[in-house]
């Protein structure tokens, strides 16, 4: 089963989970991902496993511009190719050498990416984005559960992470952050007791 639809873009990360030098990681739709910021203010969004020998990037360290494997210190540029391997400084590095990159959108202080979204990502109303809540259900039940809900003054977005979990970001489009914040978690315990 497929978790993801094609050609549609998916929040996975809002804007301030990217601080300097830190690797943000979450997971689509099965696939793991490593999201950074790059000093000029790139934002990526790559798999989380190095093409050298599969660890997570995510352990690694945002160094300036690139992102520095942790096990042998390859580094690569934000548009994902290796430009150093330090065991070879003197050799040119193989173009072939390449993280995997995913598409990537910044749009209403979110970070969204997707397989082959396109257009633009859904535009959400105005509203600060408040904290991503995570719940123990699959994200076709918890869409099922938001249209039905009553949940004013608020625009939700859903990032389906595996077959049995979900991450609900929401926007509070009135400014009241402790009233979004308290109707997505009466919302998690609703959906977590089977409701
Ligand atoms: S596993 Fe990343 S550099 Fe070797």
């Amino acid at each position: 089963m497929t978790l993801l639809e094609p050609g549609r873009w998916y929040a996975v990360a809002a804007d301030h989970d990217l601080v300097a030098n830190h690797i943000y990681r979450t997971t689509l739709g099965g696939h793991d991902l490593a999201l950074w910021r790059a000093r000029d203010g790139t934002v990526c969004v790559w798999h989380d496993r190095c093409p050298h020998r599969g660890v997570r990037l995510s352990l690694g360290e945002v160094v300036g511009n690139e992102l520095r494997c942790q096990y042998h210190a390859w580094r690569f540029g934000t548009g994902g190719a290796c430009t150093f391997i330090p065991a070879q400084p003197d050799r040119k590095v193989p173009g072939a050498i390449h993280a995997t990159v995913w598409p990537m959108a910044q749009a209403s202080g979110l970070i969204w990416t997707g397989i082959d979204p396109v257009g633009a990502p859904p535009a959400l109303p105005d509203g600060a984005v408040i904290r991503a809540i995570p719940i123990d259900r699959c994200a076709e039940d918890l869409e099922r559960a938001i249209d039905g809900a009553a949940l004013p003054a608020l625009a939700l977005t859903i990032q389906p992470c595996t077959a049995d979990r979900a991450i609900v970001r929401g926007a509070a489009t009135d400014g009241d952050l402790v009233r979004a914040d308290q109707a997505l978690l009466a919302l998690r315990r609703r959906l977590e007791a089977g409701a």
